[in-house]
């Protein structure tokens, strides 16, 4: 149970009402191509809305402007093209497309600001009229946002507190991050609350640990083992099982002393992987490892395909899915679950032939009549290309904010507001 006052708790009316959404949704050429988490903030807007305020003011981040624009110039150069700043912040960076399909979806306009902070924008705000939404330019774009220096983000904070009376955070997937917007803003407010979406990811992701029907088991996927320590330390004493696919597989398996040919591994994790396998046979939690792989010889998805098993992973190979038999037994660990957490794809899935793993593990978390919570970008991409989301009991919105909520229990973003 959220601990944190929501909108349900408060008086809306005529109140100056200022709400971060993540609306840090992907962008193609300015345009919005996936909106699950424009939707997953309507609730909250809508309440607003219908609760008549003086005026409704959103903001989000989108992107990470320098960062992405130095990545895109630096890939531009590698290719011998030429590079267009604005051109690159035009199509990813900036709110405009997101306010127009907002705008779109809640039927009524949704004014732009040309910054997230300065005179125009005060001055905007001071002339909105009843229950109108402004939403600001992307907060990034002001460098005071993601300061490491607090009284930077603090000044930030305060000029973006002075435009409303109440602060709502329905920012999940941003709320790990403790940025100007999403939590040095709720210390100068008179009143900070959680959103719908804060509440709903807060209730399903800390019920599902705090209270798991048993058996509880551990799905657990991606590129890297070290971003997936955290989860696995804390939950290692609640579930029941925990299996292991994707590229982390293979660091582990290389702690078991088991060949991997060329899969990647990461190589200072060797020691943890070793000492979480340890951990796990104390606490009598069985930790699964692919039995067998996908593999081929460069990372292409046409490159000639080799099913192998586990004991003879050929020197020139490398792993891109889990095989046939590891589905079967995976399958058969989650046809007996009843509450699974499911973070990180099982194999390149972004290329269709190393696809088939996750897939299927999203197939198998439909079948069963388990509580099923998926979390993480990628896994939730996956998920997104089989249709299955609706099967799920929840999806979560957020990717590293998950992950660190199924950590440590709690985020800075929703540390920060008022308690009920
Ligand atoms: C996300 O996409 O995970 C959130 O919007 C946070 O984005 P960030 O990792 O750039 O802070």
């Amino acid at each position: 149970m959220i601990t944190k006052k929501t909108v349900k708790d408060i008086e809306l009316r005529d109140k100056r009402v200022i709400m971060r959404v993540d609306f840090n949704v992907p962008m193609k050429e300015g345009a919005v191509q996936d909106d699950t988490r424009i939707r997953a903030a309507l609730p909250t807007i809508n309440h607003v809305l219908e609760q008549a305020p003086r005026y409704l003011i959103l903001m989000s981040h989108l992107g990470d402007p320098k960062k992405d624009a130095a990545k895109a110039k630096e890939n531009a150069e590698k290719a011998g093209k030429e590079f267009d700043e604005q051109k690159f912040l035009d199509g990813k960076c900036r709110m405009k497309p997101v306010a127009e399909y907002l705008a779109g979806l809640l039927g009524r306009p949704v004014k732009l600001a040309p910054s997230a902070i300065g005179p125009e924008v005060a001055s905007m705000v001071s002339a909105l009229g009843p229950a109108e939404v402004l939403m600001l330019e992307n907060t990034r774009f002001h460098r005071e946002e993601t300061s490491k220096d607090p009284a930077e983000r603090e000044k930030m904070a305060k000029e973006l507190a002075a435009f409303a009376d109440v602060y709502i955070n329905d920012a999940f997937g941003t709320a790990h991050r403790a940025h100007a917007s999403t939590e040095t803003i709720a210390r100068f407010v008179p009143v900070a609350v959680a959103g719908f979406l804060m509440e709903k990811e807060v209730r399903y992701l800390g019920q599902t640990v705090s209270s798991p029907q048993k058996p509880f088991v551990l799905v657990l996927g991606g590129a890297k083992v070290s971003s997936k320590i955290g989860v696995i330390t804390n939950l290692l004493n609640k579930v029941d099982a925990i299996l292991i696919g994707g590229g982390m597989a293979y660091t582990f398996l290389k702690a078991r002393g088991l060949p991997v040919g060329r899969s990647m591994v990461e190589t200072e994790m060797i020691p943890t992987a070793a000492e979480i396998l340890k951990k796990a046979a104390e606490a009598k939690v069985e930790i699964f490892l692919p039995e067998d792989h996908i593999a081929v010889p460069e990372f292409s998805n046409e490159a000639m395909i080799h099913a192998i098993p586990k004991d003879s992973f050929p020197d020139d190979l490398m792993g891109v899915d889990i095989g046939a038999k590891t589905l079967a037994e995976y399958k058969d660990v989650l046809s007996r679950a009843k509450t699974v957490i499911w973070n990180g794809p099982m194999g390149v899935f972004e290329m269709p032939n190393f696809a088939t793993g996750t897939k299927e593990i999203a197939k198998a978390l439909a079948e069963i009549d388990a509580i099923t919570v998926v979390g993480g970008g990628d896994s939730v991409s996956a998920l997104k290309q089989t249709g299955l989301e609706s099967k799920m009991t929840h999806v979560s919105t957020g990717g590293g904010a998950s992950l660190e909520f199924l950590e440590l229990g709690h985020l800075p973003g929703i540390d920060a507001l008022n308690d009920k």
